[in-house]
C-alpha cells in the first residue's frame, strides 16, 4: 500500500554481517504533532551509538568534541524500529572519529527498510581530570570482534 510514509522512498536492506550498536523505537513523546520524530532526539541516539565503539577503543571515558556532519536523509516516524550502526573511520592521538548510519524498519517489517540518517562525530578520550588522554595501543585492548 502506498502511504505518505512510503511513497517514492528508496528501499534498502540492513547491512549484512554487522551488529547495530543500538536498536530503539521512538515513542509519541519523541515526535511533533505530525508524527515526525524530532531531529534532536535522533542526534542524541546517534551520539550514544557512536560513543560505544569510541569508548571501547579508548578503553574508558570519551567526550564528544565535534559533530562533523549530519544528514537527515529521510524522516523518522513514531513506531519505526531504528538500528544504529557505528564504525570507527579515523583514530588520532586522543581522538576517534566514528561514522554512524541509521536504518528504519517501517511498520516493523524487516522487508521495508529505509536508510534515514548518516553522521560523523569525533570523540576525545579523556581522563578523570576531563582532559584529553592518549589512546591506548591497539594490542593492549581486549577484542570485542
Ligand atoms: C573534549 C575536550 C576535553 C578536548 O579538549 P581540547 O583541549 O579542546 O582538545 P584538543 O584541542 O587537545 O584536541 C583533542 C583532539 O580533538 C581533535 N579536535 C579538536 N577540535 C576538533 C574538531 N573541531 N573536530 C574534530 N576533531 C577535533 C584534535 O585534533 C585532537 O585530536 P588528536 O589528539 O587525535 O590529534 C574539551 O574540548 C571538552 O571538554 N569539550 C566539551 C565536551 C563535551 O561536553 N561534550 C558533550 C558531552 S560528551
Amino acid at each position: 500500500m502506498t502511504t505518505p510514509q512510503n511513497a517514492a522512498v528508496p528501499r534498502t536492506r540492513l547491512p549484512e554481517g554487522k551488529m547495530p550498536e543500538l536498536r530503539v523505537m521512538p515513542a509519541p513523546s519523541d515526535a511533533n504533532v505530525y508524527g515526525d520524530v524530532f531531529g534532536g532526539w535522533i542526534m542524541a541516539q546517534v551520539d550514544v551509538a557512536g560513543s560505544l565503539p569510541a569508548t571501547r577503543r579508548a578503553n574508558g571515558r570519551v567526550a564528544t568534541i565535534a559533530v562533523n556532519s549530519f544528514l537527515f536523509k529521510q524522516p523518522v516516524f513514531v513506531g519505526d524500529l531504528l538500528s544504529f550502526y557505528a564504525e570507527i573511520v579515523k583514530v588520532g592521538n586522543t581522538s576517534i572519529t566514528v561514522c554512524v548510519e541509521v536504518y528504519a524498519e517501517r511498520n516493523r517489517l524487516q522487508a521495508d527498510v529505509v536508510k534515514v540518517t548518516e553522521a560523523q562525530l569525533t570523540y576525545v578520550a579523556t581522563g578523570p581530570d576531563r582532559k584529553p588522554r592518549q589512546l591506548p595501543p591497539l594490542d593492549s585492548l581486549i577484542s570485542h570482534e
